[in-house]
């Protein structure tokens, strides 16, 4: 059990609009049971126009640590002192760390990806990996899959100029990365034995009889899907997957481990795999299955 808040508590919370449905207070909490860490996280409702005064409010309050959320992750670089390389190329921060009175900007959600997949053995170094959308999300599903050395990227998206558009960008960055862009229908792109990287929203609640793509023709180059998605806990994208035996793991590990990211930033406290995995287990509990008997302690 975490302790009670007391004058030695450090404070941490998200900052987005709307907040409501925010997972991360719950995540954070079983990062401080797990740890003993006294810590307290909260959401804060940031109100349209206030996001400069909340930023220095922060900061005159000594708040150790934010997270961001939409709408404001790329919004929030202007106001802070320093952005850490990664998150200026993927232009989004969503994580603030507070560094001598300096606000810093990091981005942990490329991470999370990465972690996830090393959690669920998905190998990524020399793979051929096809990345499904073109916007934020698919930015750091991009920076991951170049940072873990792919054989090559295939973006297809909806709107082909937005893929063309982050293609060029990207390609820019690494030249030896191949990176090919389609429609969601040029599935005749994906190479043979592809990882497929899920970032839209299609599907998501409450429209869970919806996939991006539907064609065999992909499903069947494809070995193994992670989608970002955690409502529903099985997507209709990871469904089909699973039909042509494919393995499929959903986004809760990833926002799992962005999490823990920003919390090792913060806190410099690194959690071993066996922690790791009682937090998870925790998790996936409440958030899935949650039962009367599995309560978090929230600061008692
Ligand atoms: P995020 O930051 O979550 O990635 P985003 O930047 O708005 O959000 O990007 C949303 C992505 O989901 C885009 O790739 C978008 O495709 P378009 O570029 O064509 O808009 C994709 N997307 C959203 N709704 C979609 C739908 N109904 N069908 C197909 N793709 C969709």
């Amino acid at each position: 059990m975490s302790e009670r808040i007391n004058g030695k508590t450090q404070v941490f919370g998200v900052i987005g609009n709307p907040i409501e449905h925010t997972q991360s207070p719950l995540i954070h909490q079983l990062f401080y049971e797990e740890t003993q860490y006294n810590g307290t996280y909260n959401p804060f409702y940031v109100q349209e126009g206030m996001l400069h005064k909340s930023i220095e409010g922060m900061k005159g309050l000594s708040i150790k640590g934010l997270n961001v959320t939409i709408p404001y992750k790329v919004d929030v670089m202007k106001w802070l002192d320093n952005i850490d390389p990664m998150a200026q190329i993927i232009g989004a921060v969503n994580t603030i760390v507070s560094c001598d009175d300096k606000f810093i900007g990091y981005n942990t959600d490329w991470i999370g990806l990465k972690m996830a997949c090393a959690y669920h053995k998905i190998p990524l170094q020399g793979q051929d990996c096809v990345i499904i959308g073109s916007g934020g999300a698919a930015r750091s599903a991009v920076v991951m899959c170049l940072e873990e050395k792919v054989g090559s990227i295939t973006l297809l998206n909806r709107t082909h100029e937005k893929a063309i558009q982050l293609k060029k960008e990207m390609q820019a960055l690494k030249k030896e990365i191949p990176i090919y862009s389609g429609t969601l229908e040029q599935v005749g792109l994906v190479k043979p034995h592809s990882i497929a990287i899920q970032t839209t929203s299609v599907g998501m609640h409450p429209y869970e009889d919806r996939s991006p793509i539907v064609a065999q023709e992909f499903f069947q180059n494809v070995d193994f899907i992670v989608d970002i998605i955690y409502n529903p806990k099985e997507t209709l994208f990871m469904k089909i997957g699973k039909e042509y035996h494919i393995k499929a793991v959903n986004g809760l590990s990833m926002l799992f481990f962005q999490a823990l990211k920003a919390f090792e930033y913060w806190t410099d406290i690194t959690l071993t795999t066996s922690q790791i995995n009682r937090c998870l287990q925790r998790l996936e509990a409440i958030i899935y299955y949650q039962t009367k008997n599995e309560k978090v302690n929230v600061n008692e």
